[in-house]
């Protein structure tokens, strides 16, 4: 970790200008993201499920009485200052695209329906190739090699912020989730990055290149997907230099949450776990690219990692020694966006007898999925302010999979992660950390 991380951060920065906030893809997610944020502005909605909008914080002691809301305690940017970017292969503009990913009711996106059809995406740099399932990709860059792309990229940043005014920016990656790649030896030095860019190496796909290109104009990059997008040393030594916050991977929105709720809740009471079956049928473009099993090999990686670190089998052994995990995930058209999941958890109490835990989780992805982008832009931008650059382990929250320091095992648990957001923006601000140790009440 930077030094800077670790030290407590000279006041941050106020924010005020406009933050321009950019979507690789414009697809469920980020429609649903940027029509929600115009709903709220307009005082047509309630920005449900975001904690910048509607958390609060506790300061001091419980005693104190000091509970503001996180947006009045740190200094983050006003709904009104956010402008959007966005690129897709796709040339919809959101209006057509929020209506085609069939999230939000007609009644919900007709009253906004100018401002959407005022947000069209720029060409994309894709290849089908990473991403197999996607058809009508025609708003796609062409050059002459990736580093070039990249650059347009860069170009593209450029002129939203000045035809918009902005004064910073955020990038958060809403597309599609990529075939899986490992890192290699291209990954491990921006020089061996940049030149295996210019001899178009397969290994690197189109989202390294937005994060790229993000770093390198000084830009927040949040991976929504669990594509390797920034997650190697090119790309995070990049932004230790360039002074750039990062974070990922892939939102922690439906099945996942929850194992990362019950989970550390079993733990907690040291119920052991035989097995874990988790099922899910969604209809969405997501579910179709995921239907491709070098899509879906990305996402299942993501996905399985987290029952292990919570439950640490290798210290409980007679609680968790082997217990079997299997995730599905089927595509099934006539849901959409409304994914419907089964858990079936077979776990064992008291002298090891058996038990069962059945959920039938009847979510919306994109529902779930819109306000932690917002999340994730506003508070990136307050790290950027605040000084911190490279991995912001403190947003492990909104990711199955969060990006930690190399050799460190990512922290899986919710309340954890929730308790380390909170006491980062303590600790950023000068408060003091909050402990939960409550002896001082009864002296
Ligand atoms: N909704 C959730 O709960 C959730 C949870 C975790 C992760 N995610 C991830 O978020 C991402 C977005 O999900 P969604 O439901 O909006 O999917 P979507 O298919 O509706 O939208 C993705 C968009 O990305 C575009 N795209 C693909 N490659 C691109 C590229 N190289 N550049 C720019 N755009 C590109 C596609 O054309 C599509 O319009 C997916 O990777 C998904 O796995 C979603």
């Amino acid at each position: 970790m930077s030094d800077s991380n670790l030290g407590k951060a000279t006041s941050p920065a106020p924010a005020t200008g406009k933050l321009a906030i950019f979507t690789p893809g414009l697809g469920a997610v980020a429609t649903t993201f940027i029509a929600g944020v115009e709903r709220v502005r307009r005082g047509l909605s309630v920005p449900i499920g975001s904690l910048s909008q509607m958390a609060t914080i506790r300061l001091g002691k419980r005693t104190d009485g000091r509970s503001p809301l996180i947006k009045d305690f740190v200094s983050l940017a006003k709904l009104d200052d956010i402008v959007f970017g966005a690129w897709d292969p796709i040339p919809d503009n959101a209006y057509e695209s929020a209506v085609n990913a069939g999230v939000l009711e007609k009644s919900d996106i007709e009253p906004i329906a100018e401002f959407l059809k005022g947000i069209k995406p720029m060409p994309a740099v894709f290849e089908s190739r990473y991403v197999t399932r996607i058809t009508r990709a025609t708003n796609v860059k062409t050059g002459k090699n990736k580093r070039d792309l990249a650059e347009q990229i860069r170009a593209d940043i450029r002129n939203v912020m000045q035809s918009s005014g902005a004064t910073r920016g955020v990038m958060v990656w809403t597309g599609s989730t990529e075939t899986f790649i490992s890192p290699g030896p291209q990954h491990q030095t921006i020089e061996a990055f940049e030149k295996a860019m210019e001899e178009n190496d397969d290994s690197i796909a189109p989202s390294m290149l937005y994060a790229y290109a993000a770093i390198m104009e000084g830009i927040p990059y949040c991976n929504g997907a669990p594509n390797l997008s920034a997650d190697f040393p090119a790309l995070l030594d990049l932004a230790i230099e360039k002074g750039v916050p990062v974070s990922g991977k892939d939102f922690k929105t439906g099945q996942t949450w929850m194992k990362t709720i019950i989970a550390p809740g079993l733990k907690a009471r040291m119920l052991g776990l035989e097995g874990w079956y988790s099922t899910n049928i969604l209809g969405n473009r997501d579910g179709e690219v995921l239907d491709d099993p070098a899509s879906f090999k990305t996402k299942e990686a993501s996905k399985l990692s987290v029952l292990h670190t919570i439950l640490q089998p290798e210290v409980y052994p007679e609680l968790y020694k082997d217990f079997s995990h299997v995730v599905r995930i089927n595509y099934y058209p006539p849901r959409g966006d409304n994914k419907e999941g089964w858990d079936n958890i077979d776990i064992k109490g008291w002298l090891g007898y058996p038990m069962q835990i059945k959920i039938n989780f009847l979510c919306r992805d994109s529902i779930l999925a819109a306000p932690m982008v917002l999340d994730l832009a506003l508070f990136s931008d307050f790290a950027m302010r605040a000084g911190m650059k490279g991995i912001q382990e403190w947003l492990s929250f909104y990711y199955k999979a969060p990006q930690t320091a190399p050799g460190l095992q990512p922290e899986h648990d919710l309340f954890i992660q929730q308790t380390k957001l909170k006491n980062t923006l303590r600790h950023l601000m000068g408060e003091e950390q909050i402990t939960h140790l409550g002896l001082e009440y009864y002296q």
